[in-house]
């Protein structure tokens, strides 16, 4: 989380702003040239088909689907976890344990996610032979951009403080577009089991 502001420091002026705002282009500028990366080798590279599958389920498909719903499960158990620790949830006062609930959430969501997206990168490229496939490509590259960005900006101090609850809203919207243009689709297509 972001420092708090101390209601005994002074308000901060237009210059404290502007420099606040000066730190977030870094991290911006190495975000946007990770998704792009990935975008240009998922690109270039010549798919090889899927990766790896797994004993027990019917096919990779099912792995990946399966994984990225863990991952998109964990990053909703973040954003709630994040709503609690800002107290914007009426009534509940934040319990010892969700500083540690919010980074393990965050920890287990990237970790399901980076092997399915090797897999999606790797076996099967940046795609544009349908709209939900391109926007599907274009979203996985940016989850890895904006996620770069959250995790620049985390030990940052002396931003306004609406930066890291935006940086956090825009890497979980990202991530459940990838989620409905993927394993949503494939459930949905080819039915729940595993
Ligand atoms: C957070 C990252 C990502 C997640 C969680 C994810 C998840 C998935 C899942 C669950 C599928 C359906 C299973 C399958 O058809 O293999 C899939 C398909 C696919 N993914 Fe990804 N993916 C991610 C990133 C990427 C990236 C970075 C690219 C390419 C640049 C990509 C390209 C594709 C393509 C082309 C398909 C096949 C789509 C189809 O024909 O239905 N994915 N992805």
């Amino acid at each position: 989380m972001t420092a708090q502001p101390d209601a005994t420091s002074p308000a901060p002026g237009p210059a404290d702003v502007s420099l606040g705002i000066g730190k977030l282009i870094v991290p911006s500028v190495i975000g946007g040239l990770v998704a792009l990366t990935l975008g240009v080798y998922g690109g270039l590279h010549h798919p090889t088909g899927v990766v790896v599958n797994i004993a027990g389920f019917s096919s990779a498909g099912y792995v990946k689907s399966w994984l990225a719903t863990i991952a998109t499960f964990f990053a909703i158990v973040q954003v709630g976890s994040a709503l609690v620790m800002y107290g914007k949830i009426p009534r509940v006062t934040a319990p010892s344990w969700i500083g540690m609930l919010h980074q393990w959430s965050g920890r287990i969501a990237f970790l399901a996610a980076v092997p399915v997206a090797v897999d999606c990168l790797y076996g099967l490229g940046f795609q544009t032979y349908s709209t939900r496939v391109l926007i599907h490509s274009v979203l996985g590259c940016a989850f890895f951009g904006a996620f770069t960005v959250k995790m620049l900006i985390l030990p940052k101090r002396g931003l306004p403080g609406w930066t890291l609850p935006v940086a956090g809203a825009v890497v979980f919207i990202v991530l459940v577009g990838v989620w409905f243009t993927s394993a949503f689709w494939f459930f949905s297509t080819f039915g729940i089991h595993h």
